[in-house]
Order: C-alpha cells, then sequence, then structure tokens
C-alpha cells in the first residue's frame, strides 16, 4: 500500500512575512490532519525558515523545497545546495518542474544531477514530467514521459530510489483551470509505472509513490483519487487558499480508491 502525498508547490509567491501567517492559517485548518497521508508545503527558498518556525517540529505539515543545484558548496551565483535545504529542515524537494525546464533550460542530464543531490543528501526528490499540448496531439505522450524518466533516473541503484516520489503534470494541465481526466491521468500513470518497471525493477514501480499535478482543485481531487493508479497531489494555484488546501487533504484522506 502507497502512502498519499499531498504537496502544495507555492511557486513564487508569498514573501518570508506572508508565508508565516500563511503557514499559522494553514496549521490551525490542519490542526486535526489525517494520519493516514503525507503533506507537504513547498514554500520559496526565502521563506522555508519562517514557515519552517511557525509549523514547528511537531507539525504534520513537512517541509519541501522547489529547487536545488548539485554542487554542495562554491561558486555557483545564486544557487542553492541539498545540505542547505536540508539544514532548513527540508525533507522533500521538487525537480524537474516543466516551468524549470521551459523557462529556464532545464534538461535531463542536469535534472539527473540534482536528483544524484538529492539522494546523497537525505533529500526525497518528487521527479515532475508531463508533455506538451502539442506531443499530446502528436500522440506521444507515452514516448516522452518515457524519455523523461529514463534520461534522469536509469543507472541509479535501487537503495536511492526508494525515496523518489513521480509527478505526471501535463504541461497543458498547469495553471489552466483544465485537469486531465482521471482516465488521461491513469493512462499516462499505468506508463510512467511500466517504464519505471523496465527502469528501475518492478518492485520499485509498484512502491513508487506518482502524483498527479495540473489544476488539481476541491472539485476534481475525489475523482482523481478515486484510481488506485493516482498516488496523491502536486498543486499549485489552489495549495495559495488554505481553506481550499484544507479541504483537498481531507477529501484524499476520505477519498476511497476503486481500483482503476
Ligand atoms: P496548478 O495546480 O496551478 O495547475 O499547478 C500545478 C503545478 O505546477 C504544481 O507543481
Amino acid at each position: 500500500m502507497r502512502t498519499r502525498l499531498i504537496a502544495g508547490n507555492w511557486k513564487m509567491n508569498k514573501t518570508a512575512s506572508e508565508a508565516a501567517t500563511f503557514a499559522a492559517e494553514l496549521s490551525r485548518h490542519l490542526s486535526k490532519a489525517p494520519t493516514d497521508i503525507e503533506l507537504v508545503v513547498a514554500p520559496p527558498f526565502t521563506a522555508l525558515e519562517s514557515v519552517r518556525r511557525v509549523l514547528g517540529p511537531a507539525s504534520p505539515i513537512q517541509l519541501g523545497a522547489q529547487n536545488l543545484f548539485w554542487e554542495t558548496q562554491g561558486a555557483y551565483t545564486g544557487e542553492i545546495s541539498a545540505p542547505m535545504l536540508k539544514d532548513l529542515g527540508c525533507r522533500y524537494v521538487i525537480l524537474g518542474h516543466s516551468e524549470r525546464r521551459t523557462l529556464f533550460g532545464e534538461r535531463g542530464d542536469g535534472i539527473r544531477k540534482k536528483l544524484q543531490a538529492a539522494f546523497t543528501h537525505g533529500l526525497r526528490p518528487i521527479l515532475c514530467i508531463g508533455e506538451s499540448l502539442a506531443q499530446r496531439e502528436a500522440g506521444s505522450t507515452d514516448e516522452v514521459l518515457a524519455q523523461q524518466i529514463h534520461e534522469s533516473l536509469s543507472g541509479f541503484t535501487a537503495e536511492p530510489l526508494e525515496s523518489l516520489t513521480v509527478a505526471y503534470e501535463p504541461i497543458w494541465a498547469i495553471g489552466t483551470g483544465r485537469s486531465a481526466t482521471t482516465e488521461q491521468a491513469v493512462t499516462a500513470h499505468q506508463t510512467i509505472r511500466a517504464v519505471l518497471a523496465t527502469t528501475a525493477s518492478p518492485s520499485i514501480a509498484e512502491r513508487t509513490r506518482i502524483l498527479y499535478g495540473g489544476s488539481v482543485t476541491t472539485q476534481n481531487i475525489a475523482a482523481l483519487l478515486s484510481s488506485d493508479q493516482i498516488d496523491g497531489a502536486l498543486i499549485g494555484g489552489a495549495c495559495l487558499d488554505a481553506t481550499s488546501f484544507a479541504t483537498i487533504v481531507k477529501l484524499a484522506s476520505t477519498t476511497r480508491s476503486i481500483g482503476v
């Protein structure tokens, strides 16, 4: 049984002080957080410390970062390393988000080095993959997903991969209000799991959580989680509203999956 994970990617939103106020609100909403799912928030780097302070060590909400650089330290102006994130209390890190790929030129080989850094320093990576609308319309979704997995994951030994989570985030669904249907997400998740089985191993593929991301809301989360192929969600816009995020978390705890 894979434990569901609900993660909020705050992207470039909230100053450190706004984030502290928001984290306090979120804590109130989730004071009786369900214990059967994992919760993560990923604020901007500048707000990690203030969010950590507000949440406190006993919070059910874990801290994640939105990116890292693969080197440990040195002359890399503007970059943040895995040990720096660990020191701030991060347990998770989002890697390879499509906004990093399209706006900042990230590619498979760099994402692979970032994954290696996360594994080395004990951060749990959430690897984002997904196709563009043009790729979907050209019928190449499976191929794109397989390639993104191969270029970032092949060659890793089984042990570090135990801490991997994959997020399927079709680019056309991000921030558009146009979520993938449950059926589309399930098909993609099945492809991802099959590719993981050959790239890593069948047992790792079986244990790896695959989240869906792209216009997840309080309205569609239950339908998405009705499939046991969808192990949680990576949420953008809806996680910036404490009531919405808390509602999604509660629905993620109460929605039972009914098979594929
Ligand atoms: P939205 O939920 O705003 O579509 O963003 C999804 C996303 O990119 C999460 O990483």
